[in-house]
């Protein structure tokens, strides 16, 4: 394990704060990798774990993460969240590090998807796929991010090959995979404390930001097997999304897919 020294993206950090990290040239999956070994990496939160390939990754609503071999990101967090109440939130904290990172090494404008679907022209680059252990007395989050970086068309299966795409697909150049695993650290640490004391309100500017749903965009969307079409009215200070159904009754989710925005 090494430290990974982060400074804090508004320069206002006065001690120098670290993670740990974790290198693993292979693994099936980052996020059951810090499940597995629990037990020691408990003992060094914050920890990040990183691999150069991932086989075996896990999506969002069980889903797979489908792999593509090199430059890709395929990272995880293990985090104590002091405050469990925030951590609904986390889930919009870590796709706005993760846009911020990106906006801030390469200058590429993610859109995001609700509720962390980081998208580039319409296509997905990057998703994140967060697990919580709440206990008696602590709350533990195990945030995974996947992110097509340096990964060539030929890589996407073609199962993927219509939907999904990459930084360096879009951008034309190879993007220093390092950098951006440090930004997205400084970022989501960051974005953790401001959430632990309630500031919501600077994180949930910057996701609307990237948020590719304006007020007032047709949705559909499956929650819990059912699919519903409705109106886009917000995301709520929760990072919940409101929807205005059908039938005029307004609903808030805060689990589900968006399966298509007009
Ligand atoms: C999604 O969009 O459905 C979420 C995808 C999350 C993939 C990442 S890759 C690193 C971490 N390990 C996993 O098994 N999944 C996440």
């Amino acid at each position: 394990m090494k430290k990974l020294y982060l400074t804090s993206p508004d320069q206002s950090q006065p001690v120098p704060k670290y993670i740990n990290l974790t290198e693993l040239s292979a693994c099936r999956s980052t996020n059951d990798y810090i499940n597995e070994n629990i037990d020691s990496l408990i003992e060094s939160i914050p920890v990040l774990v990183s691999a150069d390939i991932q086989t075996r990754g896990r999506g969002r609503e069980g889903r797979k993460w489908i792999p593509v071999g090199e430059g890709g990101i395929y990272i995880s967090y293990l985090f104590d969240i002091k405050n469990r109440e925030s951590i609904t939130f986390l889930s919009l904290a870590a796709a706005t590090a993760v846009a911020d990172a990106v906006y801030r090494t390469t200058g590429m404008k993610v859109q995001l998807k609700w509720p962390n679907d980081i998208e580039l022209s319409g296509l997905k680059a990057g998703g994140i796929l967060i697990e919580n252990k709440i206990f008696k007395d602590n709350t533990l989050a195990v945030i995974g991010i996947g992110l097509n970086v340096n990964v060539r068309e030929q890589q996407l299966k073609s199962k993927i090959s219509k939907t999904a795409t990459s930084l360096s697909m879009i951008s034309g150049r190879k993007i220093n995979i390092g950098e951006l695993i440090l930004r997205i650290s400084e970022y989501l640490l960051y974005f953790k404390e401001k959430i632990e004391d309630k500031q919501y309100d600077h994180i949930l500017e910057r996701y609307l930001f990237y948020l590719k749903h304006k007020q007032g965009n047709e949705l559909k969307f499956k929650s819990s097997g059912e699919k519903i079409k409705g109106t886009f009215l917000k995301i709520n200070d929760k990072g919940g999304l409101v929807l205005k159904k059908e039938n005029g009754e307004e609903e808030i989710f805060y689990s589900g897919e968006i399966l298509r925005s007009v």
